[in-house]
């Protein structure tokens, strides 16, 4: 064959571009074996997981991790795409599930284009049989003074999900104390004690302040939602309706006065766990925890869950889920953020195995890990022979 020059330079690049695809492809499906903390996660698509300040809902064998789809450059700091939805049955591997709740065209809806949309929660309710996706809402164009907690519905579990409602939880009603609460952590509201209390009487008759938040359903099926409150001073947590779709007006404030962000439940052996962060916007600070034996606390501050060389940054991360692993007992994964504000996109997944010392709990860094590692744990171990 006599090919001429510029014949053979466009053979040569269609076979060049063909390769990049093709390896792209190869790329695309290889499969994940191990958890890399802060690496590039590609999806079954061969791009990065798209799913920040997200969590993980498992479903009859199934994990769905939902966050926040961001776009790149700083304008991914805000919503122009909505909550994206993947998939997995070994939680390496994920398949892009399409974006789950849109954010809208319409300027004057509350989920509008453009406005801050973080940290969406997705849980389902046996009852109603409806999937429900709590977030933190900001309106369009208010910057962080909306402080709202919004919710969306689905029929399946990857959506599309229905936006309900946005608003600020619990107006016109005061916390709740357990028996024994001491009087000087109760509101006084004709002589509030510090800051966080004047905020919280401030915010009693239109509902209070919602920011970083998760959502927790509890083994008799109650679901709570916890959330910065009181402009980020005091964490509520607060209990859902039957339905999990509004707020029942019983809460507990939490650390008042001790600025807690990015709050992550779990259960272990019947105790609850929840870690936190401190708030310094996007940059990472020493990560905080509590404990407690009822869901109404109190609840005990424990210091930093953190061990070891960049413990006091969380590693550059900042909590947003604790995720239980579905057949193993007492094994959980710590999910943070590696935030990149300057590139919203390109925000990095740190999931990492907690660490039972008896009742308490250590995060320590890995460069790589992979599930087998709760099987050489000495209380995983006890735990799991002791159900056998
Ligand atoms: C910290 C929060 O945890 C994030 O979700 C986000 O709201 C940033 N602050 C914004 O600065």
């Amino acid at each position: 064959m006599n090919l001429t020059r510029r014949k053979r330079s466009v053979l040569f690049s269609v076979f060049i571009s063909a390769g990049l695809t093709l390896g792209g492809m190869m790329n695309a499906h290889a499969q994940v074996s191990k958890f890399k903390p802060g690496a590039v996660w590609p999806d079954n698509n061969g791009v990065h997981i798209n799913a920040h300040g997200g969590g993980v809902l498992y479903q009859n064998g199934t994990y769905y991790w939902f966050g926040e789809h961001k776009i790149g450059g700083e304008a991914g700091n805000v919503a122009h795409v909505g909550v994206h939805a993947y998939s997995s049955k070994d939680l390496y591997n994920w398949k892009d599930e399409g974006i789950a709740l849109k954010v809208s065209d319409d300027k004057t809806s509350d989920i509008a284009k453009g406005c801050i949309l973080e940290r969406p929660k997705v849980v389902y309710n046996a009852r109603t049989k409806k999937y429900v996706m709590w977030f933190h809402l900001e309106l369009l164009g208010k910057g962080y003074d909306a402080a709202r907690t919004g919710v969306a519905v689905a029929d399946r579990v990857t959506g599309p999900f229905k936006f309900i409602r946005s608003y600020r939880p619990n107006p016109g009603h005061m916390p709740y104390y357990p028996a024994g609460t001491p009087v000087a952590e109760q509101i006084n509201a004709q002589h509030p004690a510090n800051k966080s209390d004047s905020i919280f009487m401030r915010d009693f008759p239109g509902g209070q302040m919602a920011r970083d938040m998760t959502v927790f359903v509890d083994d008799d099926a109650k679901a709570y939602h916890v959330f910065s409150s009181e402009e980020n001073n005091t964490l509520h947590l607060a209990e859902l309706s039957d339905d999990y779709t509004s707020h029942t007006g019983k809460f507990v404030r939490v650390y008042i006065g001790q600025s807690t962000e990015a709050p992550a439940i779990f259960k272990s052996n019947g105790k609850y766990y929840m870690i936190g962060s401190g708030c310094t916007g996007w940059a990472p600070n020493p990560a905080r925890w509590f404990t407690a034996t009822s869901i109404w606390g109190p609840w005990t501050y424990k210091g930093n869950p953190c061990v070891g060389s960049g413990a006091q940054k969380t590693f550059g991360g900042q909590s947003t889920h604790v995720l239980p692993v579905a057949g193993k007992k007492n094994a959980f994964i710590f999910m943070a953020d590696k935030w990149e504000p300057k590139n919203a996109i390109d925000g990095r997944h740190l999931w990492l195995p907690i660490v039972f010392k008896g009742d308490d709990i250590e995060i320590s860094w890995r460069d790589e890990w992979s599930l087998n590692y709760f099987d050489e744990q000495p209380d995983q171990k006890q735990a799991t022979q002791k159900t056998k």
